[in-house]
């Protein structure tokens, strides 16, 4: 395998944050590849820094030691106004407390993004359409003009799906997508989701507690104690999208 089908690499990731009562560690040396196309999901228990290391991933923030890749480019040592642009064109988050504007309606939300690429300048019908149909996808195309503030969690966690998905990103990051969600529109959610990764080779990287959505997944990276404890690869969906994985996340499973 070439490198140039690695999107995104992580090495050695270390953060750790200062805190009034010392230092807290909370990745310890991460190591990791995600190909164009690939499935990825991140398990572990409460604070293991499953958002930590996804942020790091999506250039959200830097490693206080340790390199991250995209492409091949050295994503932690650009600024963070390069990286902000490149988030903007080729990633979408969605993160685990949703980060909405509150002053903006649901509409306004899910363009964020397209406003954001094309230099806050105002999005134009085709972007509306498509924030539209996304909303409408996602159950709420009825509450276009809605604040944050006026809907349910579950229901601000689809408008970040929504904003996620608006620029078509080749590299998806999700953060508990469906931690709010009832198991219906949960379901239809991760359908969209891995449909998207799966027909345009979009690479999904998903932190979960949910065995089934993990099971969907190619590959199952286990953080613990700030460090990569096991990684589970689902070779039946390998095999159905014939993406090989690698030597490092095959072996050494310590899970069922
Ligand atoms: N900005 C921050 N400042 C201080 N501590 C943080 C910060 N972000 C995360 N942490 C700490 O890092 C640990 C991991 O957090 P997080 O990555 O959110 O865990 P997870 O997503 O696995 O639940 C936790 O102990 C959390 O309190
Ligand atoms: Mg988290």
């Amino acid at each position: 395998m070439s490198d140039k089908a690695v999107l995104l690499e992580a090495r050695d990731l270390e953060k750790s944050y200062l805190m009034p009562k010392g230092r807290v560690e909370v990745l310890k040396g991460i190591s990791m590849r995600i190909e164009a196309g690939e499935q990825v999901c991140i398990m572990g228990a409460s604070g293991a820094g499953k958002s930590t290391l996804l942020h790091l991933l999506g250039g959200l923030d830097t490693p206080g030691a340790g390199e991250m890749y995209v492409e091949g480019q050295p994503f932690h040592r650009w600024p963070e106004s390069r990286r902000a642009a490149f988030r903007a064109r080729r990633i979408g988050i969605v993160f685990q407390s949703y980060h909405l504007m509150p002053d903006l309606n649901v509409l306004e939300n899910v363009l964020m993004p397209v406003r954001s690429l094309r230099r806050w300048g105002s999005p134009g019908p085709r972007a509306r359409d498509e924030a539209r149909r996304l909303l409408d996808r996602v159950g709420l195309g009825h509450r276009l003009t809605h604040r944050p503030m006026e809907l349910s969690g579950g229901e601000q966690q689809r408008v970040g799906i929504a904003r996620a998905l608006i620029n078509d990103p080749d590299i998806l990051l999700a953060d508990e997508p469906t931690g709010n969600l009832d198991a219906e529109t949960g379901n239809r959610v991760l359908d969209d989701l891995f449909s998207l990764s799966r027909e345009r080779k979009r690479c999904l990287v998903v932190v979960t507690h949910d065995p089934s959505l993990a099971a969907r997944c190619q590959r199952v990276v286990h953080l613990e104690d700030g460090r990569m404890v096991s990684s589970k690869t689902h070779l039946p969906s390998a095999r159905e999208t014939g993406i090989p994985t690698h030597p490092e996340f095959t072996s050494t499973s310590t899970d069922s």
